[in-house]
């Protein structure tokens, strides 16, 4: 390459001599100098039309060959080109590889621009929402037209998806996810889950009806063995302890029954239409004396600190079972002469209520696991103190039905605190 510019400034010193020696010999040594340079000149810009004519009408084709400075500027141009076609050709296989596997998605996925026109869309996409070629540019607000989805698509953060029946046919139901990504676009995808919701159904409709069939042998069973507790005759005297033991694991049975029939009914209709005015202060009271009698010789000191202005909407029935339930697990998970401090108050976020107690603990990992149906910490205390397993299963239905949040904190042989935190929106303030 150096070669090239050594023979080219070579080139041009020879051209320049013999300017100068015509001048010398024609009187004229600057018009001799100058007509040298115009020649060297006129190549140059001759040469380079030629480039400029090569890159508009023959880019792909093969550099000529010329020699010289001019092949080696074409060469280079050449394996520019080159390199960015090749750069080229491997996005687009990219880019048509991500189509091919987006495309094989069981799931709709659909890219929004700024206002939510459709983009681009995946099969799965036009199986499941009914997209096809003339929908790209519409906004996908004009095909799913549900209010909760357009209620979604407005808001700018998407934490939690969307179960929605599909817009094409509503024996299908969709989870819906908008992922915003870039530039202002986001990434809408949607599962069909109605297989999902179906084993669902079936598994709430299996739990309800088991419960209510063994509701009436129950209450059976607890007659007869109530009228031979009852009877003054020999049998029922030398039966006295088994039938006891029975008498309380029927009860238990039939607590058991009752809690998964409530749960059955937290989990199927949303209860938001039974909302009322509470009175928690009263409903407080009233627990704390079923506390102090549950405690019985146990003696804890039960506190109450209340805000006897502070009500909230909601269903009383399923708030008392919360919180009682709470009060009640304070009691029953700490040793006697234990203190339980029940708090109930108000801030600007809502309405907080809050138990602590100075109880046995709860080791960190069960803390998760806690509200799960029949999850206890020790099976073995629980039944003993005669729970059944269900009782924080039934507080987070209540406390998400009340769009509250149970907080769990616990330090084992110091104690917990359960605490539950109400919006603002519920909260009723009451002159007293
Ligand atoms: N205040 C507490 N201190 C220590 N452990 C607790 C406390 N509250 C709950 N737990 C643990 O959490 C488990 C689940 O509580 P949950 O109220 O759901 O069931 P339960 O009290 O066993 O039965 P029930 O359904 O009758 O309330 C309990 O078995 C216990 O191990
Ligand atoms: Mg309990």
């Amino acid at each position: 390459m150096l070669d090239h510019w050594i023979a080219e400034l070579w080139r041009l010193g020879v051209l320049a001599a013999a300017g100068l020696i015509v001048g010398i010999f024609s009187d004229h040594i600057a018009l001799g100098l100058l007509i040298a340079v115009a020649i060297h000149l006129s190549y140059h810009l001759y040469r380079l039309y030629c480039l400029d004519q090569w890159l508009r009408l023959h880019r792909n084709a093969e550099p000529p060959e010329i020699g010289g400075v001019w092949e080696d500027v074409y060469h280079a141009i050449y394996k520019l080109q080159q390199r960015s076609r090749s750069h080229k050709r491997r996005l687009a296989t990219l880019l048509s590889r991500f189509r091919e596997a987006t495309s094989a998605m069981p799931d709709a996925t659909v890219v929004l621009k700024q206002h939510g026109e459709i983009e681009w869309f995946n099969s799965a996409a036009s199986r499941l929402l009914n997209l096809d070629a003339h929908d790209v540019d519409h906004r996908v607000d004009s095909f799913i037209r549900h209010p909760d989805f357009i209620a979604y698509l407005r808001q700018r953060e998407y934490a939690q998806p969307l179960v929605l029946p599909s817009p094409t046919d509503n024996q299908v139901t969709l989870l819906i996810h908008v992922v915003p990504y870039g530039d202002n676009q986001r990434l809408l995808i949607a599962r069909d889950i109605t297989h999902v919701q179906r084993l669902e159904q079936i598994r709430r409709d299996f739990i309800a009806n088991a419960s209510h069939e063994l509701r009436t042998p129950l209450t059976v069973i607890m007659g007869f063995l109530e009228t031979m507790v009852d009877g003054n005759d020999e049998c029922a005297r030398q039966w006295a302890r088994s039938l006891q033991l029975m008498q309380e694991q029927t009860e238990r049975m039939q607590l058991i029954v009752q809690h998964l029939l409530l749960l059955s009914r937290l989990e199927t209709d949303n209860g938001t239409h039974r909302r009322e005015s509470v009175s928690v202060p009263a409903m407080l009271a009233a627990i704390q004396e079923e506390a102090v009698l549950l405690s019985g010789d146990q003696h804890h000191d039960i506190q109450l600190e209340c805000d006897n202005t502070l009500w909230l909407r909601g269903n009383a029935e399923e708030l008392r079972s919360a919180l009682s339930n709470l009060v009640f697990n304070a009691v029953q998970y700490t040793p006697p002469q234990g203190v339980i401090r029940v708090r109930w108050y108000g801030d600007v976020t809502g309405a907080h209520f809050a138990v602590a107690d100075t109880g046995i603990g709860i080791p960190a990992h069960h803390i998760p696991r806690l509200t799960e149906r029949f999850y206890r910490v020790d099976a073995a205390r629980s039944r003993e103190v005669g729970g059944t397993g269900l009782g924080l299963a039934i507080v987070k239905h209540v406390l998400q039905r009340h769009e509250a949040k149970l907080r769990i904190e616990s330090v084992v042989d110091q104690g917990s605190t359960f605490s539950c935190d109400f919006p603002a929106s519920l909260v009723v303030r009451k002159n007293l």
